[in-house]
């Protein structure tokens, strides 16, 4: 691995790679390469400095981050609807916690970027035939032709503009007024309408609309205090698919350093965290706030050689620890790294994704996700973050505002006979809007019952 002062985007070039589609048409790919290299940054490096200070006061127990949305975005679902009902149920779960758990929240959407998935196997098997596997659509389609699997790097500038469209939109909802508190009712989306938890959100929603009349007559205001009609959004996905990150990476005209301007927070995949290896290469040289996953077979010890790789200067905010070990198995794994983390002094958010050790084949034949084992994993977590004495800084999911029926169970009683009736996703099931704001409630007594029992532990000392 090369040294900090010789790191350059195309470092991790020659370094063991994983998950990486083999195009067949090399010359075409270093064109398109070479055609995004001259496309504008989908991000300006200082909104990720921003986001890296936001993330600080996580790390130091001060805030929450809620990253979430689709597994894997792709061109069919391209639509205004979907970008907005998504975001309405990431501002609606954002209020639940900052109403309920007391906390500021930072806002991240796996949008406008999340299409490259690692797969179980680079080939799939169907009726005697063989073809690569979907890697989402920045790269092939899911169709079962040899024509669709084939990697196309066309499909990179359209994954492109989908973002800069996507992100286009985010930002407007995110300033333009979408987002302001008042609107709090508006964002209840008609489908979720009768079932409990909307009860529970009304309830709430009014607590709110009471408090912000009060204010007005004190005079707060939207007009006096903009942060009650805007909002910060940011944008995250997977740094898989490394040549499209290279070309979005870009000095910084203002600090002189890299970042990498397709999103502004990166992440590395459980597959992908290999200290020697290309993905961890790539993102240790960039000035973004970054993030690794973390499953039942990462170690103490590879963890801090991880950290101390990404995070030399152990700055706060800018590095994530994506926990994902599966319910059940998160008192096996999750104290070790904690302790190893303290002993070294390292400054890190510890975020839960309690999706991706959770997925199973349901009777039906479908990739599900039981909803009261995500539900136990986030309990499993916050209640080991409490008896370690270490904030629960966040939880990473996957979810679309969406009626989809991907996950069993919630308050809809979702079956597996009834996983057929919307299964909509291009890669792994997602929580339905509902489901999203029966977790958010969760979480929001999670994050009370860690506040009480920090006050608990300074009462006693
Ligand atoms: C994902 O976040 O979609 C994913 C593939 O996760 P992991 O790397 O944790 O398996
Ligand atoms: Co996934």
């Amino acid at each position: 691995m090369s040294d900090a002062k010789t790191w350059k985007p195309e470092s991790w070039r020659g370094l063991p790679i994983e998950q990486q589609p083999v195009y067949p048409d090399a010359t075409a790919l270093a064109a398109m390469e070479a055609r995004l290299r001259r496309f504008p940054p989908l991000v300006f490096a200082g909104e990720a400095r921003n986001l890296k200070k936001t993330l600080a006061k996580v790390a130091d127990g001060k805030a929450f981050l809620l990253q979430g949305g689709d597994c894997a975005e792709s061109f069919a679902e391209f639509h205004p609807d979907n970008i907005r009902d998504t975001f309405r149920v990431l501002l609606q779960m954002a209020v639940v916690l900052t109403y309920g758990g007391n906390v500021p929240v930072v806002k991240v959407g796996r949008m406008a970027g999340q299409f490259a998935k690692p797969r179980s196997a680079p080939m799939e098997a169907q009726g005697g035939v063989e073809l690569p596997s979907y890697r989402g659509d920045n790269i092939n389609g899911p169709e079962f032709t040899a024509a669709a699997r084939r990697p196309d790097p066309a499909r990179l500038e359209q994954a492109y503009a989908q973002s800069a469209a996507t992100l286009n939109l985010l930002r407007a909802f995110a300033q333009g007024g979408y987002a302001d508190l008042h609107q709090v009712h508006r964002w209840n989306l008609g489908f979720v309408v009768n079932s409990p938890q909307s009860a529970r959100y009304e309830d709430m929603a009014n607590r709110i609309s009471e408090t912000l009349d009060f204010m007005e007559a004190c005079g707060v205001t939207g007009e006096t205090t903009p942060t009650l009609r805007t909002t910060d959004f940011y944008t995250s996905h997977e740094a898989l698919l490394l040549p499209f990150e290279q070309a979005l990476t870009r000095i910084d005209s203002t600090t002189g350093d890299w970042y990498d301007c397709s999103a502004h927070l990166l992440w590395c995949g459980d597959r992908t965290r290999a200290p020697g290896g290309a993905h961890v290469e790539f993102l240790r040289g960039i000035g973004n706030p970054i993030a690794f996953k973390a499953g039942p077979s990462l170690k103490p010890d590879e963890m801090l050689r991880l950290v101390s790789t990404l995070n030399p200067e152990n700055e706060p905010g800018r590095l994530t620890v994506i926990c994902r070990f599966g319910a059940g198995k998160v008192g096996e794994h999750l104290p070790g790294l904690l302790r190893a983390a303290r002993r070294e002094g390292c400054k890190l958010v510890w975020s839960c994704d309690p999706m991706h050790g959770n997925t199973i084949k349901s009777g039906s034949g479908f990739k599900t996700r039981p909803f009261d084992r995500i539900l136990a994993e986030v309990r499993e977590f916050f209640g080991i973050m409490r008896s370690e004495g270490t904030h629960a800084g966040g939880v990473h999911f996957e979810m679309t505002g969406q009626d989809v029926t991907e996950c069993t169970g919630g308050a809809q009683g979702i079956t597996d006979q009834r996983l057929g009736d919307r299964y909509h996703t291009h890669c792994d099931p997602r929580l339905n809007a509902s489901q999203s704001l029966e977790l958010a409630f969760l979480i929001a007594e999670q994050l009370k019952e860690e506040r009480l029992a920090a006050k608990r532990l300074a009462a006693a000392q």
